[in-house]
């Protein structure tokens, strides 16, 4: 049965490829309101693919925002295992498109060996999606599931899975699983395939800071107003102390504390610094300096400023003083920080450097809570199986910097755990222009969903 899945999956791969094509040409940015029609057609493509694979009780089922898609098989009986797959079906948005080389909702493939697939979503999350998808189709057709299937698409990942909290409390029978497979982290490398043991969570915010009630002649009142964008900036400023520790009062007091053999795992991770740098363009890293870039990333807290805006940014120059100011600014959070307190750290450290001057107004945007994986559970057997079957080597086991809400909802209300993993690689442009999918990994990824199946 695997091998005549495999043979499947094989054969198939030029056809996968262009069913990821027509996935990756809806544009389904969650963030964007003149989206919402797109996120709907996104949806009923999703939902499409689950009843052409002969799922039941396939759903698009409504939520305070965008559509959840549903399915589920349960051929395999009361006494068999019940897996639950998770993914997402919205992207990011695709600005600064003008540094896109192809248009973000069509697909293009090219590289030297044509061996990449450019387009918004491929790597985070659709090509992972459609990895799960086309698996378990392959499986199918070599004969019965191994184990009772669910599928929980969402629409909302990318904006914090704000209504997925309360939809899954809302379908906890539904929703019943023995554990998730989660594909929407990745991995270190093309040769290094990785089981991820750990997510940071999140804390976003808006910042406004309000000063005149309009614009002003930067001449006539230069010097009597304290400037907005230099207030914000000042607030912004004061967050971080020079070793790159945020300044929030209390941030630290949860921070679960690294063991020796934590440190040491870190510490035998291939990722160098000089990679870093090559990778992301800058001159030199920053951060604390006490930590290694992968414990940075994996183990410890930030404070970022996502975007800022104000005043006057068109041709040339106007001379003015501007009325308001805003800043995007985002908290990534590990074990054992809880972001509604950080919500009310943010607010203290306001209330205590925000002068008289100005008036601020701070909006807690979506929060998710940090998730540590148990490395020696059975999915996490199955799928460390899987990557060895299908890449000849052990994988890693890494703690990732990225956020997943669903994680934490999962467990905290179905007592389902996460096994967490995925196949794009750090390259890949995520959240940035000219996002990508490594084929012949995404093609080896297919066949690890396979394996992982029949490891159970
Ligand atoms: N796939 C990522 C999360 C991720 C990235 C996991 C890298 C592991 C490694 C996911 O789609 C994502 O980007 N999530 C957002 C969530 C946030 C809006 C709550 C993130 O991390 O910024
Ligand atoms: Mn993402």
């Amino acid at each position: 049965m695997l091998d005549k899945a495999l043979e499947y999956a094989h054969q198939n791969q030029e056809q996968f490829l262009s069913q990821l094509k027509e996935f990756l040409a809806i544009p389904t940015i969650s963030t964007l309101d003149e989206r919402k029609p797109d996120m709907q057609r996104g949806a009923e493509w999703v939902a499409a693919q689950l009843l052409s694979l002969q799922m039941d009780n396939v759903q698009i089922m409504p939520t305070g925002g965008h559509p959840v898609v549903f399915a589920e098989w349960l051929g395999a009986g009361k006494s068999a295992p019940t897996v639950m797959i998770y993914g997402h079906y919205d992207v990011q948005p695709v600005d600064p498109i003008e540094l896109w080389t192809s248009d973000p909702f069509d697909a293009t493939v090219s590289g030297e060996r044509s061996e990449y697939l450019y387009a918004r979503g491929a790597s985070d999350m659709k090509g992972q999606v459609m990895a799960s998808l086309k698996a378990v189709e392959a499986i199918r057709k070599a004969g019965d599931l191994p184990v009772n299937l669910k599928w929980l698409i969402e629409g909302e990942e990318e904006i914090g899975s704000a209504h997925l909290e309360q939809f899954v409390k809302d379908h906890k029978e539904m929703l019943a699983c023995d554990l998730c497979l989660n594909p929407d982290a990745g991995m270190i490398a093309p040769d290094k395939p990785t089981v991820t043991t750990g997510l940071r969570g999140l804390a976003y915010f808006e910042l406004r800071v309000y000063g005149p009630s309009k614009d002003l002649h930067s001449g006539l009142f230069g010097g009597t107003i304290h400037n907005p964008a230099q207030a914000l900036i000042e607030l912004i400023a004061g967050m971080h102390d020079k070793n790159g520790k945020v300044t929030l009062p209390g941030f630290y007091d949860k921070v679960r504390k690294l063991s020796k053999q934590e440190r040491a795992d870190f510490a035998r991770l291939p990722t160098s610094n000089k990679e870093l740098i090559a990778m992301t363009g800058v001159p030199a890293l920053w951060g604390e300096p006490q930590f290694i870039p992968a414990e940075r990333v994996g183990a410890r807290p930030t404070l970022e400023v996502n975007g800022l805006l104000s005043g006057f940014t068109g041709q040339g120059s106007k001379t003015v003083l501007p009325a308001w100011a805003m800043a995007k600014i985002s908290c990534r959070l590990v074990p054992d920080q809880d972001p509604d307190e950080v919500v009310k750290q943010m607010k203290k450290y306001l209330k205590e450097h925000a002068r008289k001057t100005i008036k601020w107004e701070l909006v807690n945007l979506h929060n998710a809570g940090a998730a540590l994986v148990d490395s020696d559970s059975l999915g996490v057997q199955a799928l460390s199986k899987a990557l060895q079957s299908v890449w000849g080597r052990k994988p890693y086991f890494k703690r990732e910097g990225g956020s997943i809400g669903a994680v934490m909802h999962l467990q905290k209300h179905l007592g389902a755990e996460s096994v967490l993993t995925g196949f794009g690689l750090p390259d890949d442009n995520v959240h940035s222009p000219n996002e990508r999918l490594h084929l012949p990994t995404w093609y080896k990824g297919i066949d690890a969903v396979i394996h992982f199946f029949y490891n159970f």
